[in-house]
């Protein structure tokens, strides 16, 4: 049997996706209108044989995760834990010190998945590749081809040959354009490795001041202390997925991996997507509508928007390229391009709210979106407009590229600006 472990990180994780992330733990945000945690575990129910799901972070349990475990697993009907550090213990020390877990019931393998990536998730070909190609035991990471980005993007890179030869984390030269897409496919012979960094690091404390301990040994990152380390012996292997991937670090991002998950729902969820109906408003592209949202017959909506519980939408309002969160009032003739409209926000009638893109290059295939710095030369770099939870946009104004903290009742427009 099988077993996935899901990285979903802690409050100090997410920052770039700050205001968002006050009102609810990254990995619960809605991207293409579920959760984006939804999107690992249906991927991870599909396996045939997956008995357990288990989501490792240092949040303290809250409601709205418990809840969402809850329907989860029942709608998937599989198990699902959350199994809580009492530090942050990196990409390694969690899964080693929760190994117990995840061993018990003799799983013969387990996939982890980071949650701030998005990614058709091809984990049923990650175990066939690992059956035809591996060494009995043997590792696998999902890694894609990045050619522009190498020396920007906040990922890893790998030399390999199927086989990986050599692991550089972040590194400033060029070294190969396959990067880790944080997905792999691991066998309880993995704990042997870590172990042997965390006793290596506990030995080098001894010989330190002994000042908070044991965290500073089960700290472990798998990325620069297990695979830098395993590159080059014969049991790590790359499995090169040509299907979509993104991480998720910055709200723009997550506009980006909505649209990717909408164009996958045409084969995966087709259910999710709103049609052009009779007495309903104008679909452009793909576009998920929340059955409980209100929207007038001559709003036009689309391409990649996904629109949240409750979501009141006036006459004649234009919405492209944009998550509308749960709640939320865009009144008559509106118009949000780009943009996150948080929970509960209301945007007077012919208001304009904009953003900019943080699209990859288009022109390249095999173009990632890069892990865009807030400000640039003292800047705010032009991105999405973001509303907060709870915002008020006055009619007839225009908000372009700025963001705007939570509660906030704006009198006027502004532009390239963060709003506090
Ligand atoms: P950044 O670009 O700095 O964010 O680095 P990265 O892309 O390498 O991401 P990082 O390794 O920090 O995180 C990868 C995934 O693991 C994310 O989904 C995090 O939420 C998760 N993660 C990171 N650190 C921890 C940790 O200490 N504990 C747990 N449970 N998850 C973690």
């Amino acid at each position: 049997m099988l077993k996935a472990v899901i990285l979903i990180g802690g409050p100090q994780k997410g920052t770039r996706f700050r205001p968002l992330s006050f009102e609810v733990p990254k990995p619960l945000f809605p991207v293409a209108g579920v959760p984006i945690l939804q999107h690992h575990i249906e991927a991870c129910a599909k396996v045939p044989n997956m008995k357990e799901i288990l989501l490792i972070g240092f949040y303290q349990p809250n409601e709205e995760l418990t809840r969402f475990m809850c329907n989860t697993q029942q709608e998937l009907k599989i198990s699902i834990r959350y199994l809580q550090e009492y530090s942050a213990l990196g990409t390694g020390g969690g899964i080693y010190h929760f190994r117990d877990q995840i061993v018990s019931g003799s799983p013969e393998a387990f996939f982890v998945l980071n949650a701030d990536v998005c990614s058709a998730f091809p984990l049923t070909e990650m175990l066939s590749f690992q059956k035809e190609h591996g060494e009995p035991n043997s590792f696998v990471i999902l890694g894609t081809t990045s050619l522009n980005h190498c020396f920007t993007l906040r990922s890893r890179l790998l030399m390999f040959f199927i086989q990986v030869l050599h692991y550089v984390e972040k590194p400033s030269t060029f070294v190969s354009d396959i990067i880790n897409c944080g997905v792999y496919l691991f066998t309880p012979d993995i704990f042997q490795h870590i172990g042997t960094v965390f006793q290596k690091n506990q030995q080098d404390m001894l010989l330190e001041e002994p000042t908070n301990g044991w965290h500073r040994a089960e700290a472990i990152r798998l990325e620069q202390d297990i695979f830098t380390a395993l590159a080059g012996q014969g049991k790590l292997y790359v499995y090169k997925t040509l299907s979509f991937w993104s991480q998720i670090k910055s709200a723009g991002s997550a506009i980006y991996a909505s649209r990717l998950y909408l164009n996958q729902y045409h084969t995966t969820h087709p259910e999710r997507l709103a049609s052009n109906k009779e007495g309903g408003p104008k679909i452009s592209g793909n576009v998920y509508i929340h059955p409980t949202a209100n929207i007038d017959p001559t709003a036009t909506l689309g391409p990649n928007v996904s629109i949240g519980t409750g979501v009141t939408i006036g006459a004649g309002v234009r919405v492209r390229e944009s998550i509308i969160l749960h709640g939320a009032t865009l009144q008559d003739h509106c118009c949000v391009l780009n943009s996150v409209v948080g929970w509960d926000s209301t945007i007077g009638k012919w208001a304009r709210v904009e953003g900019t893109p943080s699209d990859p290059n288009p022109n390249d295939p095999y173009a990632k979106i890069d892990s865009e710095t807030l400000f640039r030369d003292g800047k705010l770099t032009p991105s999405i407009t973001i509303l907060g939870c709870n915002v008020t946009i006055p009619s007839e104004v225009i908000i372009l590229n700025s963001i705007v903290l939570p509660h906030k009742d704006l009198n006027r427009g502004f532009k390239n600006q963060i709003i506090l």
